[in-house]
């Protein structure tokens, strides 16, 4: 197998993670060039000896030597480094989302395709060996009919008011992940979205124009309901379930723990925490998920997880915010 050259642009808390799997868990591929403007993620990409460290991205994308860039940059930048990277014919790992706004988002995804470079979009829940194992029991047939799917995502404390700013809102930036989780699950189009959104956690996070506690019901047209609730902060941690109802049976996904040990006492049995946030309760998937883009590269097989997958969660999540502002529910096609 053909060995893969990469660059990475941001080594944040994102960027990290994808740099390290690159260079310590995956076979088969070669980080050519790390980018950060600010010398703390470039020190980071010091220790995994990365050749070329630069603030420079241009640097990156044009390298004769790179095939492939990883961009894991603040959501702003996304569309023009892969609109970049895509006129270089550089294949390219984006993290999610491609950009807030919805035109961007087509006309980065409209230039991609015409530049014939594959793109893989981080949708890395899929990956998770848990969720995975849901979904090949739906499509294998043991669940039977499906009927309803229950998506609880709670985080265990909101982020900074300036990053709720940027964020595109609890649907954009959190419901985004359940939105495809639902979509992918069912493997049926969404025909109505009906969201209810709270300021219940922070009055911070009000006065900056967002919600932080949001339900959000999915029709689909093979007739299957979808309910996801978020939340921005969950007291006892990390909240990450699901459940999936059909008439053969249920499947379900618990919280892993942070150990399995049990104490038991006069007030009853007591469990460790769940694991604290998305890097240590994700870091299987991510590692999966890269893992997937190199061998997908590799062989010249289809993406698993692409652009359109974004823009069709993108839409939900608009669809769902549109449903709260005008209290009833939207349909996906209302979204331009
Ligand atoms: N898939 C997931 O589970 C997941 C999790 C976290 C973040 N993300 C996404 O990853 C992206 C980065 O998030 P993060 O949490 O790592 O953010 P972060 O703030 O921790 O890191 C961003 C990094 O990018 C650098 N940077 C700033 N401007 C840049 C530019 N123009 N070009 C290149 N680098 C630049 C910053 O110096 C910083 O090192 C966001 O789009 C976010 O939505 C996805």
């Amino acid at each position: 197998l053909k060995k893969i050259r990469l660059g990475i642009l941001g080594l944040g808390r994102i960027g990290k993670i994808h740099l390290e799997n690159l260079s310590t868990r995956i076979q088969g591929v070669e980080v050519i060039g790390a980018m950060n403007p600010s010398s703390k993620g470039l020190d980071f990409a010091r220790r995994f000896n990365v050749p070329l460290l630069t603030s420079n991205a241009d640097e990156i994308i044009q390298h004769q030597g790179i095939d492939a860039i990883v961009i894991a940059a603040p959501t702003d930048a996304h569309a023009d480094y892969a609109i970049a990277a895509a006129k270089a014919g550089k294949a390219i790992f984006c993290e999610k989302p491609v950009d807030l706004s919805l035109a961007k988002v087509r006309q980065t995804l409209e230039i991609i395709a015409a530049s014939n470079v594959p793109m893989m979009l981080a949708f890395n829940q899929r990956l998770d060996p848990n969720f995975a194992a849901v979904k090949s029991a739906i499509d294998s047939g043991k669940l039977g009919t499906l009927h309803t799917i229950h998506i609880i995502s709670r985080d265990p404390a909101p982020p900074p008011v300036s990053y709720i700013k940027a964020s595109g809102g609890l649907f954009m930036d959190m419901s985004i992940h359940d939105l495809d989780m639902a979509s992918y699950l069912v493997n049926s189009d969404v025909t109505e979205v009906y969201a209810k959104g709270f300021n219940l956690v922070d009055p911070e996070i009000g006065k900056a124009g967002d919600i932080d506690t949001g339900i959000l019901i999915l029709t689909f047209k093979n007739n299957v309901t979808a309910i996801i609730q978020n939340s921005r902060k969950a007291i006892y941690g990390y909240d990450q379930r699901l459940e999936v109802f059909g008439s053969d049976g249920m499947m379900k996904v618990e919280n892993p723990l942070k150990n399995t040990a049990v104490f038991y006492d006069g007030d009853g049995a007591h469990m460790s925490r769940h694991l604290d946030f998305f890097m240590d309760r994700y870091a299987e998937s991510y590692l999966l998920e890269m893992n997937a883009f190199i061998r997908a590269l590799q062989s010249n097989a289809p993406m698993p997880i692409t652009g359109k997958d974004g823009l069709r969660a993108m839409i939900l999540a608009i669809a769902a915010n549109q449903s709260v502002m005008e209290n009833r529910p939207v349909k996906p096609e209302e979204i331009n």
